[in-house]
């Protein structure tokens, strides 16, 4: 899928969004905001997105301020000891949640472009104490960590945020250890989206207009040297792709492994 927006543009305006969301809300799905308007899905509730293990591991507030739009956690079995990336770490909820599994002696990076956020994503760090979580302002296209440093990259609906995706996977590959891994919740499509969609940049901050055919999404990480790439959507694993309807966005999660 080609831009119908300079990267420039949907960067600029993806980043107001966030910030928007990071000095406003309390939770992304207040008052001002609902599950349409924003990526986010329901951290505590009958329709978490998180099992309950998780969602209660945390203060209800660093809980919900999920803008996810799943569970990049549970899939990715994390060890004590590893090193991950979480890309467009937000409110730093999955950062937390890994630290969590990783231990003492593993190690989060959080990486976001927006200031806000990561202001947000601090402070709440500071609140939980966290010694092996930190956040680093960056793009995902160019991630500021050093090459084949890292056991898993997880992210949350972010990807589909980026203009250059084939970028994000190539240095998705360059930080991963061989043996690597990624764990990653987004929003894809059966069949390309809609030009009016792909050029409205409200769909662009709602996670809609940037979601990539799941043939591209595959075939993306396989040309950045991805193995075992599956992509599965999410609760609906029974289903299969084939039977997703075509043209409507949907979320997914996505893993592979660098050989
Ligand atoms: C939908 S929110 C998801 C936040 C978090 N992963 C969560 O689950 O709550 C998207 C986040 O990605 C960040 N982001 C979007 N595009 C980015 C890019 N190209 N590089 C770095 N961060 C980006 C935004 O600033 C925002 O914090």
């Amino acid at each position: 899928m080609s831009n119908v927006i300079a990267p420039d543009e949907i960067r600029r305006s993806v980043r107001d969004h966030y910030a928007d969301l990071a000095v406003k809300s309390s939770s992304c799905c207040g008052p001002t905001q609902n599950a349409e308007s924003s990526c986010c899905s329901p951290t505590k509730d009958a329709d978490s997105t998180y099992p309950d293990e998780l969602a209660n591991a945390m203060p209800e507030d660093i809980a919900n301020f999920s803008l996810g739009c799943g569970d990049p956690i549970t899939i990715a079995s994390l060890q004590p000891g590893e090193t991950i990336v979480d890309l467009g770490s937000g409110g730093g909820l999955d950062c937390f949640l890994a630290g969590q599994r990783v231990g003492p002696t593993g190690h989060v990076i959080g990486v976001d472009m927006t200031p806000e956020m990561l202001a947000k994503a601090r402070g709440n760090a500071k609140r939980l104490g966290t010694t092996n979580v930190e956040f680093r302002e960056g793009y995902i296209e160019h991630l500021p960590v050093a090459d084949n440093e890292v056991d898993v990259v997880i992210s949350n609906c972010v990807i589909n945020l980026s203009p250059d995706k084939p970028q994000v996977f190539r240095d998705i590959y360059r930080v991963l250890k061989p043996g690597g891994r990624i764990s990653v919740s987004d929003i894809v499509t059966n069949g390309e989206l809609p030009a009016a969609v792909q050029k409205s940049m409200e769909a662009w901050g709602a996670c809609v207009a940037g979601a990539l055919d799941v043939k591209d999404y595959a075939s993306g990480l396989r040309d950045a040297g991805f193995v075992d790439v599956k992509i599965q959507p999410k609760g609906n694993i029974e289903k299969g792709l084939s039977l997703m309807p075509v043209h409507v966005p949907f979320s997914a999660i996505i893993t592979a492994r660098k050989p």
